[in-house]
């Protein structure tokens, strides 16, 4: 363990029961990054973070924080601290006195605990509210009340568990920001779980991607969306058309997939072979409009379809476009640029490269039923 790493786990695994909630998980979390678990409902994400905070401890593997192996340290003497996500605030307490709340349990001398108080409530934008009650704020200063109170006790490690779930849309997103740039500015490692993907992507400096227990990938936010590991993985971060295909051609290079009547070019992996299925996953940005009858623009793929759709979503249009048998393709391009904005029941002509084709082996049956659940949840 290098001094530049806050949290490590090692091969953590967690049973209640007969009950696995957590398998053999490892990753290290570097210092001062902002660093998200995400994944759906009932993975384990909760489980995770409470064995870090030592509220539970783990059934297998180690846990290190900040250099230390902390396994059996009780959760007041290990370096990390935990926002919830239920605020847990002191209805009767003023923002002052919730935020002193802990420098004081802790005896720190009454001048300290006002001057760092008041920095803290600085560094949130909070300055002016000190006496207010929590029932005198909007959600999102409550928010804040309680990310400060967890700040000014100087942990090494801040560990979020949705902490912005119990907020409005409107108010999720520009706290998503504002945390964000909170993190980067007190340089404090995070550690933030979240089901969603979106959250994820904005706020974080490496996601770890879990499904039943298990990290299937951890990453760089590019990373995940451009080079998934795991069909999972592909699934449930972003947007995809998806297929399911029989390889029926090799070369050197490419291979040929087929799904029903969609055949479609991509970049060959070593140990492809023709007869194989395959799970592909194709971003609707990567699908391009081409001229109806141009061939200066020439993707390996191409088909042909009637508009179902178009939806107007700010600077972006989506586009449904029918290529046979009721199979939708989506498509996304931006408003604005030299492109014309195809009407429904226009006939078009659609493009995409072999290489931004991502496949995967098939013929695990339990990847397809795990693909199934993450779409289940995504709705
Ligand atoms: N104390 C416990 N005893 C038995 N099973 C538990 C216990 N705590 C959690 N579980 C189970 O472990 C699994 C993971 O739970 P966990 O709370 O970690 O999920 P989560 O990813 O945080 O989900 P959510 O997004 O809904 O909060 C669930 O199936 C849950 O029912
Ligand atoms: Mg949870």
């Amino acid at each position: 363990m290098t001094d530049a790493v806050d949290v490590e786990l090692r091969d953590i695994t967690k049973a209640f029961g007969d009950f696995t909630a957590v398998r053999d998980v490892s990753f290290a979390v570097p210092r001062g990054t902002f660093f998200s678990i995400l994944g759906p409902s009932g993975c384990g994400k909760t489980t995770l973070l409470n064995l870090i905070s030592g509220f539970q401890e783990p059934t297998a593997g180690e846990v290190w924080i900040a250099g230390q192996r902390v396994n059996g340290v009780p959760p007041n003497r290990r370096k990390v601290n935990m926002v919830f996500q239920r605020l847990a605030l002191f209805p009767l307490m003023t923002v002052f006195d919730n935020v002193a709340f802990g420098l004081r349990m802790a005896k720190v001398p009454q001048a300290q605990v006002r001057s760092r108080v008041m920095a803290m409530l600085e560094t949130v934008g909070l300055t002016g509210m000190e006496r207010r009650l929590p029932s005198q704020l909007s959600g999102g200063q409550q928010q804040r009340v309680a990310i400060a109170r967890c700040l000014v006790l100087e942990p090494a490690v801040v560990l979020l568990d949705e902490p912005l779930s119990a907020l409005d849309l409107k108010l999720r997103e520009h706290m998503k920001l504002q945390l964000k740039h909170l993190q980067r500015e007190v340089g404090t490692t995070f550690v933030y779980i979240t089901h969603d993907q979106s959250e994820a992507m904005v706020m974080s400096d490496r996601i770890a991607v879990m499904n039943e227990g298990q990290v299937l990938q951890v990453g760089a936010p590019d990373e995940i969306y451009s080079l998934p590991c795991h069909p999972f993985v592909a699934s449930f971060v972003g947007e995809s058309n998806t297929f399911q295909g029989t390889v029926v051609e090799l070369s050197e290079d490419s291979a040929i997939v087929k799904d029903g009547a969609v055949q479609m070019q991509l970049s060959r992996t070593p140990d492809m072979a023709v007869g194989q299925s395959y799970l592909q996953f194709l971003r609707p940005e990567n699908v391009r409009l081409l001229p109806l009858d141009g061939d200066r623009d020439r993707p390996e793929n191409q088909v042909r379809g009637r508009v179902q759709s178009v939806i107007f979503d700010g600077a972006i249009v989506r586009c449904l476009v029918n290529i046979g048998r009721d199979r939708p393709l989506t498509t996304l391009f931006t408003r604005g640029t030299t492109q014309a904005v195809p009407y429904v029941g226009e006939t078009v002509r659609l493009g995409w490269r072999a290489a931004d084709v991502i496949a995967f082996p098939a013929q695990h049956r339990d990847q397809m039923m795990q693909l199934q659940k993450a779409q289940f949840a995504e709705v």
